[in-house]
């Protein structure tokens, strides 16, 4: 019998101390999680790479370390003081354990990241356990979101990507580059559907529009960019990644660069998306637009996963993350808005809510469904132009309440994404 435990004795102690590690470790993780409400998914990934990846956590049951995660979480959200007081006490034993005060530290500091723009209630407890670990406080990650809006690059990068087509990228791209344009603003666009071209022919005919009919309608400066035309895959994406980093030079000096990309998985969807500084997704109001972001459980009214695309922008800032790069700002806006099922506008409403929270984008409702929009296109004209010669009087053109309207719309969009765009002129 003495035998035996003298055997066993070393291994429950490894056990033990395997478990408290994780216990302080999914401490801190809360810790860092702390003060955005409950968990959101990208944080939830985040534990999951962090379990998956800090090798001395590895001997523990994921599962039975995520209820600890969500053990300490939800007593912090209960009470803050009672839950921290849990949580460091968890943590403290490990003060003087060479390395381990660092890498709780940097696990929080994981989590508070994941959450997006810096939050200060984390950064406070992030604070409380640096102390408890006799570190010092970390700096607060910098407020990427504030950074980018505040102009500190010379340039705003703003994508429109959705991997479902028809949904009026390539019309809002032109709206919003009307929009600065007039606000004094030098402005790029940059077809990466160059395949298909609606942005650069809508460019072309407004180019046309101007001169024939002599008016002085401001024009983006342009590029577009068709897909390499070759067939080895690896060439193709280089020759991509170089077409698009010669646009971008030859659009230096422009404060605002508009991305227009395909409404399909492409590699030039992807490029879009790793300059991108904002994403701006437009979407119609169908559950079949939805399910291109998440797969949803309607009757639970859950959702169940993130579908290809709300994967491959939450990938995008994992990997921006782990280099220590501003994150994306995300924002998905509902357009063509019709208001004829009220019901299904509200469902879908509160689903894209709970989607936000989980996915991390921010909601803000596009343009509005006007069928003068499929007259626009040939002049290359905007809501925001006076109408055409001829059509100063036509039902459904845009006149004087139609302009108001519609320059409303943009004004609300240019605002929801928080970029420094004050006139010039
Ligand atoms: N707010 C709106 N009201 C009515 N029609 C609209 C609106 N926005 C866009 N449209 C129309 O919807 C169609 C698709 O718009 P657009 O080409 O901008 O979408 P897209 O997302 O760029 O499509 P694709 O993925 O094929 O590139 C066009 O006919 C356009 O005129
Ligand atoms: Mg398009």
């Amino acid at each position: 019998m003495k035998f035996f435990r003298r055997l066993t004795e070393p291994l429950t102690a490894k056990a033990a101390r395997g478990r408290a590690l994780m216990e302080a470790a999914m401490a801190s993780a809360a810790l860092g999680a702390c003060g955005a409400g409950p968990p959101s998914l990208s944080q939830r990934l985040c534990l999951d790479q962090i379990l998956d990846s800090v090798e001395s956590l590895r001997g523990n049951d994921p599962h039975a370390a995520v209820e600890a995660f969500e053990d300490f979480a939800a007593a912090l959200g209960d009470n803050l003081e009672a839950g921290r007081v849990r949580a460091l006490s968890a943590i403290s034993g490990f003060a003087g354990v060479p390395d381990t005060p660092q890498m709780l530290l940097r696990i929080a500091g994981a989590m508070a990241a994941a959450q997006g723009p810096a939050n200060a209630k984390a950064a406070a407890e992030i604070a409380y356990l640096a102390k408890t670990l006799g570190l010092p406080a970390p700096a607060p990650p910098a407020d990427d979101a504030k950074a980018a809006k505040a102009g500190a690059g010379p340039r705003s990068v703003i994508v429109l990507g959705n991997e479902k087509g028809g949904t009026g990228k390539s019309t809002t791209v032109l709206h919003l580059a009307v929009y600065l344009m007039a606000q004094g603003h030098e402005v790029g666009t940059v077809d990466l559907d160059g395949h298909q071209g609606t942005l650069s022919r809508y460019i072309a005919n407004r180019r046309d529009y101007a001169a024939r009919d002599a008016c002085a309608l401001a024009v983006p400066r342009h590029c577009r960019i068709a897909p390499s035309a070759s067939r080895d895959r690896t060439a193709a994406h280089a020759e991509e990644r170089t077409e698009l980093q010669a646009a971008l030079e030859n659009l230096s000096g422009c404060r605002f660069i508009l991305l227009d990309t395909p409404g399909s998985h492409t590699n030039l969807s992807r490029l879009g998306l790793d300059v991108a500084d904002t994403l701006i997704t437009p979407m119609n109001d169908s559950f079949l637009d939805l399910d291109v972001l998440a797969r949803i459980d309607r009757q639970r009214r859950e959702i169940v996963e993130p579908s290809a695309y709300g994967r491959l922008v939450l990938d995008e800032n994992d990997r921006r993350r782990a280099r220590g790069r501003a994150l994306i700002d995300w924002i998905v806006i509902r357009n063509r808005l019709a208001h004829i099922d009220a019901r299904n506008t509200r469902e879908m409403d509160k689903l894209l809510r709970l989607l936000s929270g989980r996915m991390g984008f921010r909601l803000h409702p596009g343009l509005s469904e006007r069928v003068v929009f499929r007259e626009l296109f040939y002049n290359g004209l905007t809501l925001l132009d006076p109408p055409a010669r001829g059509q100063e009087d036509r039902v459904g053109a845009r006149g004087p309440a139609g302009h108001a309207r519609a320059r409303h719309e943009i004004e609300g969009l240019i605002a929801a994404l928080g970029l420094e765009t004050a006139t010039l002129q």
